[in-house]
């Protein structure tokens, strides 16, 4: 079973009125980088600042009145959970939310304001499947209905309006939509509505590159789980993908592409800096992906949706460092310091250009009395100083190592 064009269409009917069609900007930015016409579809501009209420929303309201008086469960590390408590709001029906405790400040208490007196927040368990095994255990004993936050299809046809608005928005169907994919609901949903009602439309389905479960599943013939992911893109960070968004993305074969984490922090900080957009990462996964050579004609219009603008404050310095390092302009040593006065100096006065500068510097042990290795973070202005730096270390007496971003070490420093 796959949705169609048709459940989209009558989950629009459902959500009209009630999970407001979100604008669709032009990016002078993004055209200019990528010589290609971007529209962003403005999910993060909803009322829960992603496009998971509409998924939610088409689930919930289509309970019969048996299964609303049962109430309803999920289990989610932020964005369905707000998704979810918009629509138990909307409808009056009970919803116990599961929430991992690793889930942001900013998402816990925007689940509990959009929810009021609807939603029990349960925060429990260290992973989402912690939290996942306590919401169904919570359905098998109360009998409330889970709604899935991506592998179910009335979440897909919801999610599928997303694409069925873009339509409505631009004179002519695009050449191209970009999505991001976590559990792949999106893309599923879009990829059933588009392929209907606009065949030359293709569509690019883009994973981060710590989380490619969707290419994995592509490669193996079904879903498989990964066994170790890089959770900083937390909204599309999926260990396994659905069995219905899988049959829906192999039976329709989207172009799929991977985006490094630190391409979207990049990307993160321009949506920022330049055009006054929060994004969180998810939300900036697929203009990142612009980023890269999608194999799009010049010229091109290309719809990118940006998905959701759930970020903490507090995240910021974090993306900033991977932007650094993705962008080749921060670079962590190790070095053997000679136990003696001046061995700092000598490295300052003899390694560090004009403009580098040390952004770190600790001592890692005093492993003897004649070197101690310390890490070194050094920041560049310029991804052209590096290669004069690192001759000037390989002239130097001192013993450097470069971290790689790949070596395990690098954790320390992130
Ligand atoms: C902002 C955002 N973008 C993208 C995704 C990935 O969604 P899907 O599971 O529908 O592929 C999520 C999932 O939570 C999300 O919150």
């Amino acid at each position: 079973m796959t949705v169609t064009a048709q459940d989209v269409d009558e989950a629009s009917a459902r959500l009209d009125g009630i999970v407001g069609a979100s604008p669709l900007h032009r990016s002078p930015r993004l055209s200019d980088l990528t010589g290609l016409d971007i529209w962003l579809k403005r999910e993060d501009l909803q009322d829960v600042r992603s496009y998971k209420a509409r998924g939610a929303y088409n689930l919930v309201a289509q309970l019969s009145a048996a299964e609303r008086a049962a109430g309803v469960t999920c289990a989610s590390a932020g964005n369905h959970a707000q998704g979810v408590a918009f629509a138990c709001a909307t409808t009056g029906v009970h919803a116990r939310i599961h929430l991992p405790r690793t889930t942001p400040r900013q998402k816990r208490e925007r689940i509990a304001t959009l929810g009021g007196s609807f939603v029990e927040v349960v925060v429990d368990g260290d992973t989402y499947d912690d939290a996942a095994a306590l919401s169904r255990a919570y359905a098998l004993e109360t009998g409330a209905t889970p709604v899935p936050a991506f592998d179910d299809l009335r979440t897909i046809a919801g999610q599928g309006t997303v694409a069925a608005e873009v339509l409505t928005q631009l004179p002519e169907p695009p050449d191209a939509v970009v999505v991001p994919v976590g559990g792949g609901g999106l893309l599923a949903g879009v990829l059933s509505y588009l392929r209907e009602r606009s065949p030359d439309t293709t569509i690019v389905g883009a994973e981060p590159a710590g989380a490619a479960s969707m290419a994995a599943a592509l490669d193996h013939g079904g879903p498989v789980e990964l066994p170790e992911i890089d959770g900083f893109i937390d909204g599309a960070a999926v260990r396994r993908v659905g069995t219905a968004t899988y049959d829906a993305v192999r039976l329709h074969e989207p172009r799929m592409v991977v985006v490094p984490e630190g391409l979207v922090c990049v990307e993160m900080l321009d949506l920022y800096q330049t055009d006054g957009i929060i994004a969180e990462p998810a939300g900036a996964l697929a203009p990142a992906a612009l980023r890269q050579d999608l194999g799009l004609r010049p010229g091109s219009t290309v719809v990118c949706v940006l998905s959701g603008g759930n970020n903490d404050v507090s995240r910021y310095a974090e993306v900033v460092e991977r932007a650094l390092v993705h962008e080749g302009l921060k670079h962590y040593f190790l070095v053997d310091f000679p136990q003696e006065p001046g061995a700092l100096r000598r490295f300052l006065d003899d390694v560090l250009g004009p403009d580098d500068d040390i952004t770190l510097f600790e001592y890692v042990k005093r492993s003897n009395r004649e070197t101690g290795p310390a890490l070194v973070g050094i920041e560049l202005q310029r991804r052209d100083d590096y290669a004069p730096l690192m001759q000037r270390m390989s002239h130097s007496r001192l013993h450097v190592e470069l971290v790689e971003p790949t070596s395990p070490l690098f954790r320390f420093v992130q």
